[in-house]
């Protein structure tokens, strides 16, 4: 299959959105950016297509999707019921980087968007290309992030076309995303309420929101435990070199370093400005230490540029886990495996 890629200018767009919407109304995949990361779309309601979207990206199927709507309203058109914390929750931080967990309107879905469970997430994405998409369609659409499974998700729309050329036939290219790491899951089918994944939206957000909000345990060792968000439990953000965390200290990284070319290893570092000069054979730019905004839109990117490397090891430096830091530390403890560098 080709792969029609146009970029979006902001001028006449409308015109890209009513072909992207066209596809997916025929039951055809389109991927397209949020304000997190890249997204593939199909028609939520069409098993096919949905069918389509686990074999692009050789999904596990007991993993669910996270259903994007154009407009806040659609909750009710989609959630068997909406509860008041849900309202709360739109009028608060939709559009934007969280997705609800609410109990699914039955026959609504196709089955495999849910993979089986009565519960749907629902997303209503803050970026002109998704709202026009899915404003333009009046679908709901089904869309995990536009990577094959196991890799980065993609922030720009290269990444896309570099996981799925040839497998689809439509992406809408916004550039490089604003967020850069995917959305808060919030299931609020439990009381309170609990973040089955951070993001960008953070507990201390939702607190004054909503009220209480309990965490899962964010374990290294996500293999172990029965998840609660499904998605949780695969090895997820891998490129394909190991990836190692490290502390951000130029003195210990340049002895990691050191101890690991006498191993006969290449290096790749990921790590905020400023740590140039630890001899490692690569080095790639996340950001500012002290900012962890800036080291999330960039993570990805970096993790994906190793790939295009011939390390053998990858060090990345950690961050405070403080606001959008504690999503970016549950990525990088995925992408390591828990694995930490000690020397
Ligand atoms: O930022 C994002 O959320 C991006 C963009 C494209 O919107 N999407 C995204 O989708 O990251 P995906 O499919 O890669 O991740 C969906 C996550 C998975 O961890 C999945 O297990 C969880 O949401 N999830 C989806 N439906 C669920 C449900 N009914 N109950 C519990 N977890 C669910
Ligand atoms: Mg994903």
């Amino acid at each position: 299959m080709d792969t029609v890629m146009t970029q979006l200018t902001g001028q006449g767009d409308e015109l890209l959105f009513r072909d992207a919407a066209e596809i997916l109304k025929n039951g055809g995949l389109v991927a397209f950016p949020t304000e997190t990361v890249y997204g593939l779309g199909a028609d939520a309601t069409n098993e096919k297509a949905v069918g389509d979207i686990y074999r692009a990206k050789g999904r596990p199927s007991d993993n669910p999707l996270i259903v994007h709507i154009g407009t806040a309203g659609e909750l009710e058109r989609y959630a068997a019921e909406v509860p008041e914390v849900a309202w709360k929750c739109a009028e608060a931080f939709w559009p934007g980087p969280l997705t609800l967990i609410v109990r699914a309107k039955p026959g609504v879905f196709a089955p495999s968007v849910t993979a089986g469970l009565d519960t749907v997430g629902l997303r209503m994405p803050a970026h002109p290309a998704a709202l026009g998409l899915l404003q333009t369609s009046g679908l709901p659409v089904a869309a995990p992030s536009a990577n094959t499974s196991g890799k980065p998700s993609p922030t720009r729309a290269e990444h896309v076309a570099s996981d799925m050329d040839g497998k689809i036939p439509y992406i809408l290219d916004g550039g490089p995303t604003g967020i850069g790491i995917e959305s808060t899951v919030l299931d609020l089918t439990s009381n309170p309420p609990v973040i089955l994944r951070p993001g960008a939206v953070t507990a201390e957000m939702l607190r004054p929101v909503i009220g209480d909000v309990n965490q899962t345990a964010d374990a290294g060792d996500v293999e172990d435990e029965a998840p609660r968000s499904p998605g949780m439990k695969y090895t997820h953000y891998s490129p394909e070199a190991p990836v190692w965390l490290i502390g951000p200290d130029r003195e210990q990284i340049r002895n990691a370093v050191r101890l690991l070319h006498g191993e006969g290893k290449r290096v790749a570092l990921v790590a905020p400005e400023d740590f140039g000069g630890t001899g490692a054979d690569w080095y790639f730019r996340t950001g500012r230490q002290n900012d962890p905004a800036s080291v999330s839109v960039q993570l990805y990117a970096s993790l994906r540029a190793c790939d295009g490397t011939d390390a053998d090891i990858i060090l990345a430096t950690t961050v405070n886990d403080e606001g959008i830091g504690g999503a970016v530390m549950n990525r990088l403890n995925k992408a390591a495996g828990g694995r930490l560098f000690r020397n």
